[in-house]
């Protein structure tokens, strides 16, 4: 008797290990199961129950099949039938093999296909106004990679609603629940502030010096150039790419770049006159998302602004984005993020009330195989991002600032002395206003010893709860509409 199997388009994993579990429990030979759904036999579906045959398979060969199944051959499921029919009979597939070496082959190519998924899904926002934001995105894998590919997004972006669709499954996220439905044809989906964003993004990480035309289409391939806002722009910036060198090398590793003037309050005199500050907190952020002041802009995603109420009583800066914070464009969303709006919530400081912020707004950091691990801001790179700072500052008009760590104490105050000795200390920022002094909730993070972790947060939460009273009772500090501080620039 010949047998036909039909597995579904999602899940499509668990459903072939369990029909070839069935199918090899009654030793029924590959030869006599059509896995393509019974269009070449009479169909005859597979037993229900499984037979008396066990077999135990190696880790090795289920991962291979985790992969393989996703692959877009039709024969995909029958040559695993066959691997493992093989397996079960004491025949091991070595390397050299060809049917190991076909199989290894498609899993390298399914790899690659959800590593392209990866880098290639632009999402575009849906201007829903539902409580979380909404994106979409289309993509056209090569294999059928969706599903083992969703993985990533719902780790990346956990706080939206997103959806990507494919010619041949959807996968909606939705309220932190990922469902798949079926694909279709190429939806209508806005232009919106996101294509601008991809667009930056990749202007910003295109490194002139390291053009290699051909690795450049091999990485990204022009297949999927059509759906990459992006890539509108490779043949100006290839056009501009001696030119950048040159810019570059002109500017060192570590200074801001030409025309990004230092505007410290140590080199205030060296301000450029063409640069106007921007005459609301909206226009500021604009401002600051296309902000080329230092290098910092080259490695980073985004810009990170600040967010909060426009009128927020209580100003709390930080450092920098991090690698989460980078990644969403939201500050303090990350582990550091949610220790401190936990310990907000303690000391009875709605977040919502908060403008929260950091000193410097572009995430710096150091490659690391796959990640990227955080480095200090140094001075200049503080100082340059003041200007930022300043713009919040005189916008949101805070009663009371917390500075978080040492570099938002240095931001807010020029001063660097150690953290030990200011902690819990009021001082005068250069905007004038009162400045609290607390640790960074990374800091508090990284303390090893239980004991001093838990004191550590006893007094963030201390020194938030203070802030939250001064914010009822410190004077308005005025700095005249539509001015920042001068002592900020
Ligand atoms: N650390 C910061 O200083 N700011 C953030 O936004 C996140 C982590």
């Amino acid at each position: 008797m010949s047998y036909a199997v039909s597995l579904p388009d999602q899940g499509t994993f668990a459903a072939w290990r369990d029909a070839a579990r069935r199918a090899i429990s009654h030793r029924i030979a590959p030869e006599r199961i059509d896995w393509t759904g019974g269009g070449l036999f009479a169909a005859t579906p597979l037993p229900t129950a499984s037979g008396p045959h066990e077999i135990r398979v190696s880790q090795h060969f289920l991962s291979l099949a985790r992969s393989v199944v996703w692959h877009k051959l039709p024969d995909r499921f029958a040559l695993l039938y066959q691997a493992l029919w093989r397996l079960d009979r004491g025949d091991p597939l070595s390397p050299a093999d060809p049917l190991g070496r076909r199989l290894q082959l498609m899993a390298k190519a399914v790899g690659r296909d959800i590593h392209k998924m990866h880098a290639f899904v632009r999402f575009r926002e849906l201007p829903l106004g539902g409580p979380r934001r909404s994106f979409a995105a289309w993509f056209e894998p090569e294999h059928n990679t969706l599903e083992p590919g969703s993985a990533f997004f719902v780790n990346r972006f956990a706080d939206m609603d997103w959806l990507i669709a494919t010619p041949r499954l959807t996968a909606r996220f939705q309220s932190g629940r990922l469902t798949f439905g079926p694909g279709g044809a190429k939806p209508d989906l806005p232009e919106d502030a996101s294509e601008a964003l991809w667009a930056t993004y990749f202007a910003n990480i295109f490194n002139p010096a390291r053009i290699k035309l051909d690795a450049m289409r091999s990485e990204m391939p022009k297949k999927y150039w059509k759906n990459l806002p992006e890539t509108r722009l490779i043949p100006a910036m290839l056009a501009d790419a001696e030119a950048r060198v040159q810019r570059m090398r002109d500017a060192g590793a570590s200074e801001p770049r030409p025309g990004a003037a230092p505007v410290s309050t140590r080199y205030r005199e060296a301000m450029p006159q063409s640069i106007e500050a921007p005459g609301t907190l909206d226009q500021a952020r604009q401002a600051a998302l296309m902000c080329r002041r230092c290098d910092l802009c080259e490695a980073a995603t985004q810009t990170v602004w600040g967010e909060g109420p426009a009128d927020a009583a209580v100003m709390i800066v930080g450092e920098q984005p991090g690698d989460h914070e980078d990644l969403a464009g939201r500050p303090f969303v990350g582990p550091a993020g949610r220790l401190l709006r936990d310990v907000m919530a303690e000391a009875g400081l709605d977040d919502a009330r908060a403008w929260l912020t950091n000193a410097v707004k572009h995430f710096k950091f150091t490659p690391r195989g796959k990640r990227r691990l955080h480095q200090n801001p140094n001075r200049g790179e503080i100082r340059h991002c003041r200007w930022w700072l300043g713009l919040e500052l005189a916008f949101v008009q805070p009663r009371v600032t917390l500075a978080l760590g040492a570099s938002a104490a240095f931001a807010l105050t020029d001063d660097d002395r150690p953290m030990h000795q200011r902690r819990g200390m009021v001082e005068t920022g250069l905007h004038g206003g009162p400045v609290l002094i607390s640790w960074h909730p990374a800091h508090i993070l990284r303390l090893r010893d239980a004991d001093r972790q838990r004191h550590a947060r006893l007094q963030l939460a201390e020194d938030l709860a203070k802030a939250a009273a001064m914010a009822e009772t410190a004077p308005m500090i005025h700095t005249p509409s539509g001015t920042f501080p001068a002592a900020c620039r």
